[in-house]
This record gives C-alpha cells, sequence and structure tokens, in this order.
C-alpha cells in the first residue's frame, strides 16, 4: 500500500523508519518531511492544513495517511480527509479534543469516572489567581491549549503561579487548568485505538524538564526509555480503569477515538491517575517505543482506521530502547539555529532520527528546538543507554544541549561496552 505521512519531526522520521520495515508498504509519501525524513520517503511540500492535504492524499492516491502532529489533528485533518474516502489513522477534530482542549478533556475524565489529579479550569485571571494562592504549594498551573508540551508550569511559589496565568492569559480566549501537583513515576502508556478498542504499546519514560534532576522549564520532551518496568498488575489497571473507559466514553459520545491513544500518567500511591491525554505518538516516545515494533505499522494503522484492529497485530520485541534528544541552544525558549551538523554513520540497531534539520546548499544545519533524536536498541535499558551516550560525541553540534541523566529515575545507568 502506499502510505502518506503527515509531519516532519523526529516522531515522522521514526513512522517512516517503521514503515520501511513493513512489508505491507510500497511507496512512503511525507509531507512536509525532512531531510532525513527524505533518505527514506519522498517527501512533497504542502501547506499544512486539511483541504490541502486532504488534496495532497487525494492526488497521490495515498491508501492510508498516518497524522503524526497534533496541530492538523486539531484543525481537522482527519474528517477532511475521511469525506474522501481515504483511510486515516488519526483522531477526528472532535475526537482531538482529548489532548487539544484540556478542559474538555478534565471534564472528559470526570463524566466517565478516569481517575486524574483534582483541578479546576478558569476563564480569567482574576478568579484563577485567587483559586490558585489558597492551594497548596506545589501546583500545577496548565494551558488549556495546544503548546507542545511547553504549556505546563509546576509552580513551587505563588510568584511562579502568577508568572504562568498572567502568560497564559495574556492571550484573549485562553483557558487554564490549575490542578494538584501529583508525586511518583511519570509513565506514558500509548495505545494502538480502532474506535472501539485500545492496544498497549510498550510502556516508556519521557523526561520533559530541559535540564537533569528534572530541572528547569518544560520542553516537549529531552529523553526516553522503553520499556518501564511496569507490573502486570499496573498494566492491567491502566487498560481497565483508564484507556477502556476512554475508548468507551469516546464512543458514547458520538466521537470514538481512532490513533495513537497515548496516556501520559502519574503512578500514584492511590494507583495510576491521568496526567494528560494525547491524542497522537508522542514525541520522542515514538522515537524509542517504534524500533522494538516488529508488527507491521502501516497494516496495524489501517485496521485502526477500518475499525477493525486484531491485539495479535501489536507485538513487540523483546530488549529495550533509549533515546537522547540533542537540542539547540536557547530551546525551550528561541532556539538558535543554522548550526551546522555532521551526522556519523551508524549501526543497525542505532538511529539518529532528524527532528529540525534542513540543508543550506549541501550543508545540513538545525532549523529548530530539538534538532536530533539518537536512539540505540540492546539487551537492557543500561546497554542501550551506553550505546547513545558514547555516540554523543560524534553526533554533537555547537553548544548542544542535552540530559546526562536519562533512566536514573528507575535507577539505569548506562552501561558502555
Ligand atoms: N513527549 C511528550 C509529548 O509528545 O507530548
Amino acid at each position: 500500500m502506499k502510505v502518506l505521512v503527515i509531519g516532519g519531526g523526529g516522531r515522522e522520521h521514526a513512522v517512516v523508519d517503521a514503515l520501511t520495515r513493513s512489508a505491507s508498504v510500497t511507496e512512503i509519501v511525507c509531507t512536509p518531511g525532512n531531510p532525513g525524513i527524505a533518505a527514506q520517503a519522498r517527501c512533497v511540500p504542502c501547506v499544512q492544513e486539511p483541504p490541502f492535504l486532504a488534496a495532497l492524499a487525494g492526488s497521490e492516491g495515498a491508501d492510508l495517511v498516518i497524522v503524526g502532529p497534533e496541530g492538523p489533528l486539531a484543525a481537522g485533518v482527519t474528517d477532511a480527509l475521511s469525506a474522501r474516502g481515504i483511510p486515516v489513522f488519526g483522531p477526528s477534530m472532535a475526537a482531538a479534543r482529548l489532548e487539544g482542549d484540556k478542559t474538555w478533556s478534565k471534564a472528559f475524565m470526570v463524566r466517565h469516572g478516569i481517575p486524574t489529579a483534582q483541578f479546576r479550569s478558569f476563564e480569567a485571571l482574576g478568579p484563577a489567581l485567587a483559586y490558585a494562592s489558597v492551594q497548596p504549594l506545589p501546583l500545577v498551573v496548565k494551558d488549556a491549549g495546544l503548546r507542545a508540551g511547553k504549556g505546563v508550569t509546576i509552580c513551587h511559589n505563588m510568584d511562579q503561579a502568577w508568572v504562568a496565568l498572567r502568560t497564559i492569559f495574556s492571550e484573549s480566549g485562553a483557558r487554564a487548568v490549575i490542578e494538584e501537583f501529583m508525586v511518583g513515576q511519570e509513565v506514558s502508556v500509548l495505545a494502538f485505538a480502532d474506535g472501539t478498542r485500545a492496544v498497549q504499546m510498550l510502556p516508556s519514560q519521557d523526561h520533559k524538564t530541559i535540564y537533569d534532576q528534572d530541572q528547569g522549564p518544560m520542553t516537549g520532551g529531552m529523553g526516553v526509555i522503553c520499556p518501564y518496568p511496569l507490573t502486570a498488575t499496573e498494566q492491567g489497571t491502566i487498560q481497565d480503569r483508564i484507556l477502556d473507559p476512554v475508548m468507551r466514553g469516546m464512543a458514547a459520545e458520538q466521537t470514538p477515538f481512532v490513533g495513537v491513544l497515548y496516556a501520559g500518567l502519574m503512578l500514584t500511591a492511590q494507583g495510576p491517575k491521568v496526567v494528560e491525554f494525547n491524542a497522537r505518538f508522542g514525541d520522542p516516545e515514538a522515537e524509542a517505543v517504534l524500533p522494538l515494533l516488529r508488527g507491521d505499522l502501516a497494516q496495524i494503522a489501517l485496521s485502526c482506521a477500518l475499525g477493525r484492529l486484531d491485539p495479535a497485530q501489536v507485538r513487540f520485541s523483546g530488549g529495550a530502547s533509549a533515546v537522547v534528544i540533542l537540542a539547540a541552544p536557547g530551546y525551550p525558549g528561541e532556539p538558535r539555529r543554522d548550526i551546522p551538523l555532521s551526522l556519523p554513520s551508524v549501526g543497525p540497531d542505532v538511529h539518529i532520527y532528524q527532528a529540525a534539520t534542513a540543508m543550506r546548499g549541501e550543508q545540513l544545519v538545525s532549523a529548530g528546538g530539538r534538532v536530533l533524536a539518537v536512539q540505540a536498541r540492546a539487551a537492557t535499558l543500561a546497554l542501550a543507554l551506553g550505546k547513545v551516550y558514547a555516540l554523543l560525541p560524534e553526533v554533537g553540534f555547537e553548544d548542544a544541549q542535552y540530559r546526562l541523566d536519562i533512566g536514573e529515575r528507575i535507577g539505569v545507568r548506562p552501561e558502555l561496552v
């Protein structure tokens, strides 16, 4: 089948890479793609808005469209593709509210008894500040809209809460969610969803702040380990109390969920609770999880799009995978661009996924905040991390930022061989 992938970051590079291993795929097209993706797929420019993307899928004769980023999903690209009868792996605009509108998402969780942090939603600065000022610290302030993972602030004092809320409400029409701070290990559980059924992928753990020891501002994610060692009981609880109720609730509300249901969870003393839902592959979770997928990604995605996913299709290899992100100086603020990059060739169990890169003439350069995702697979997490960290001196670029403590939260340190 011919597959069109929408997006041009590290996540989409990992998706395209997985599609090259899918026996059912005859051709991969990606829009807009990036220089790394261009080595594995035909990249075509297109205005990244639903009518243009749907027209491209039609003119390309795509048998399946896989949508990477949240932006086109929130804008309704799935609806535009479905209207043309093109199978699409991604939720409708209504279902993508699970990620795109945190106020709606929290209310959905309450309606369906899905465990999550205590919260209140606000449409104005004054009431939000009044509420925050009487809450125990730390507290979590979230922008209710899409902010590429950077709309969340953990506030340890009222000054931080004031700055975070003032920033959110500086935009007209903004809304904020204020939540209790949950304590525990944070885990990303992504599931393939076909409208009625959600089948878990391997669990993973992202590291969201820019600096080691979970310090500094939030980013889109700086490194991932996979699998996170969830117990079978925890996986069962997540299925029964979180994923299945979402699938039932979305179907009951006439917005069945198709695509990747990404549950960002906190393993609290009271059990797993939802930090947030996303409506797509995590980035950089995809870069860590997909190299371990042994099922045919295109067949899985098509089965989801057609509402007939068989759990037996979702198979993973043993072993472990680790990702470390190399970010440009300035990120998560304004990143420096146009930094020359020079990538070494790597072995079969290692990938350098390109996230924000561009060509300037013959030179590969950085083109955004998170530039590269270096991934390795090995028998254990310690060995996978060892492979990644051993490669970084060869991959690094001028003033690159990266975390040195990926895996440490669960007591794993890189093992060099
Ligand atoms: N890694 C976090 C996200 O994809 O939102």
